[in-house]
């Protein structure tokens, strides 16, 4: 973290998980635990139908509403899908797009990531583009190379004004959700190259200014160590984030 240039920022990713009868008594546990956080922000990815409620339950406080997905179009015959201005209009501040998941299954490009963070952006949404390697590909030594065209097509026709309002998230799509979690080293290293990406883009007033996180069973035990790496800037939580002691102990060891 390095809160002088920065912002810190810890952002629950709930995926597909908690109907609204759930999902009331997690933001309630949540809301309790984590409101007090003065030096880091945090932020609420919940699934679509459950970012009224959000938003109703954190209104005032300082905890903000974020969704994992919206369409890159900007309206029209797009059966089932959701709007930038849709989720814009609900309350939400942060939009998680690019999720490896996304990528994964739902064939989510490069191209489509960029029209996507163009698209938040001209909503006032912000971002949290998330990039990453496969286990292959990190094996293969070819890591940096996969994420620095990742970060590129995220940053493809984007002003030196609005890079500030992105957030990036490193998340090696081997430690999503397998318990198994990058090295401080592994991260730093990514987190670092993603920071130079930008600076040899813009220059280096832009690139301290970008808060980038890492995701990938980020959980109580590791994320103090993690987070106290310059380069990391904040976490985004899967499973740890739908407890609200664990996803508040994380929180505390951002506040520190
Ligand atoms: P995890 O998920 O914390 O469960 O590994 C992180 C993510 O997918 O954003």
């Amino acid at each position: 973290m390095n809160r002088r240039y920065r912002k810190t920022l810890i952002a629950g990713n709930w995926k597909m998980n908690k109907p609204l009868t759930e999902a009331r008594p997690l933001l309630d546990g949540i809301k309790q635990r984590c409101s007090k956080a003065r030096w880091c922000e945090v932020v609420l990815c919940v699934p679509f139908v459950n970012i009224p409620l959000a938003s109703r339950l954190m209104k005032g406080c300082r905890i903000s509403v974020g969704a994992q997905n919206m369409h890159h179009e900007v309206s029209g015959a797009y059966t089932g899908e959701v709007s930038a201005a849709m989720i814009k209009s609900a309350g939400v501040k942060y939009v998680i797009i690019g999720h490896s998941e996304r990528r994964q299954y739902c064939g989510e490009t490069d191209e489509l990531v960029s029209k996507k963070v163009r698209l938040a952006l001209e909503n006032d949404l912000r971002p949290i583009v998330c990039v990453g390697e496969r286990l292959e590909q990190r094996e293969m030594g070819i890591t940096l190379e996969v994420v620095t065209l990742q970060v590129k097509a995220a940053l493809d026709q984007i002003p030196a004004g609005q890079v500030r309002k992105i957030v990036f998230a490193y998340e090696p799509i081997w430690a999503i959700g397998t318990g198994r979690t990058a090295t401080v080293e592994q991260a730093s290293e990514v987190c670092k190259e993603i920071r130079a990406v930008i600076r040899k883009k813009y220059d280096a007033r832009i690139a301290r200014s970008v808060t980038i996180q890492y995701g990938g069973s980020m959980n109580a035990d590791n994320a103090k160590e993690l987070l106290g790496q310059p380069d990391i800037d904040g976490g985004l939580i899967g499973g740890a984030s739908l407890d609200p002691d664990s996803f508040n102990a994380i929180v505390q060891a951002a506040n520190q």
